[in-house]
This record gives structure tokens, C-alpha cells and sequence, in this order.
């Protein structure tokens, strides 16, 4: 097995446990692809990874919102463009083309680099200026 995926830190502890367990089930699905067995596990995995992540964007963007960081609806937008580009990957496995491995590799390439490059931008930034006691 590879090593556990590894991101940068946010500060944010609640963050950081989420974006833990959308790696935890990046893993858990890459292994499912690894081990051949088959589309059904991989649906069911890929499926609770995007209903996750979801459950994940939603409770960054509403933080953001609160905290009234100004390129929320930007990193709000880079949400939505990668839904919309797995689940455009995930309607090409089910017609039974072959980009189960271009789908996880597009998942993990994204997943990892919005973390250490979009996340931690804003938790700098929310960090910089929270001159209130906060975090
Ligand atoms: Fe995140
Ligand atoms: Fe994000």
C-alpha cells in the first residue's frame, strides 16, 4: 500500500478532521479500483466520497461565509467545477468506458492540491486577520 495521503493543515481542527476523512475515503476507494473488485464497490465508494465531499464544501463555504471571507463565491465555484467534472467522469464509467483511473487520479490530483493551495489560502488569510481572539 502507498502511504496515507498527507495535506497541509488548515488550523481549523474541524476542517482538518474533514478533509482527513475525504482522504481516508479517496484511499478506501483507490483500493477498491486496486483490487479489481469490480464497479459495484467502486460506485458505492465513489459515491460516498461525493455525498462527503459535498457534506464537506457545504460546511467550508457557510464558515467562510460567516466569516465573511472575501473569495468565498470563488472557492465556492471551484466546488462546483469539480462536482460537475466527476460526476461527468462517473456518467462515462456507468455508459462502461474505461476512466476509472483517470477518475481517481483526477480525484486525488484535485483534492489534494485545493487543500494545500485554496484551503490553506483562506485559513491564512481568516488567520492574518482574526485579530479578535479567535482560532
Ligand atoms: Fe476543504
Ligand atoms: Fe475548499
Amino acid at each position: 500500500m502507498d502511504e496515507h495521503l498527507q495535506v497541509a493543515r488548515t488550523g481549523i481542527d474541524e476542517i482538518d478532521a474533514q478533509h482527513r476523512k475525504l482522504l481516508a475515503d479517496l484511499e478506501r476507494l483507490e483500493f477498491w479500483m486496486q483490487k479489481g473488485f469490480g464497479l459495484a464497490a467502486t460506485f458505492d465508494a465513489l459515491d460516498a466520497l461525493l455525498s462527503y465531499a459535498e457534506t464537506h464544501f457545504r460546511f467550508e463555504e457557510d464558515f467562510l461565509r460567516a466569516q465573511a471571507y472575501p473569495d468565498v463565491e470563488k472557492h465556492a465555484a471551484q466546488h462546483r467545477d469539480f462536482m460537475g467534472q466527476i460526476a461527468n467522469l462517473r456518467r462515462s464509467l456507468e455508459a462502461g468506458e474505461d476512466v476509472a483511473r483517470s477518475l481517481a487520479d483526477a480525484m486525488r490530483a484535485w483534492i489534494v492540491g485545493h487543500i494545500n493551495d485554496e484551503d490553506v489560502e483562506y485559513a491564512d488569510y481568516l488567520r492574518r486577520g482574526w485579530p479578535r481572539g479567535q482560532a
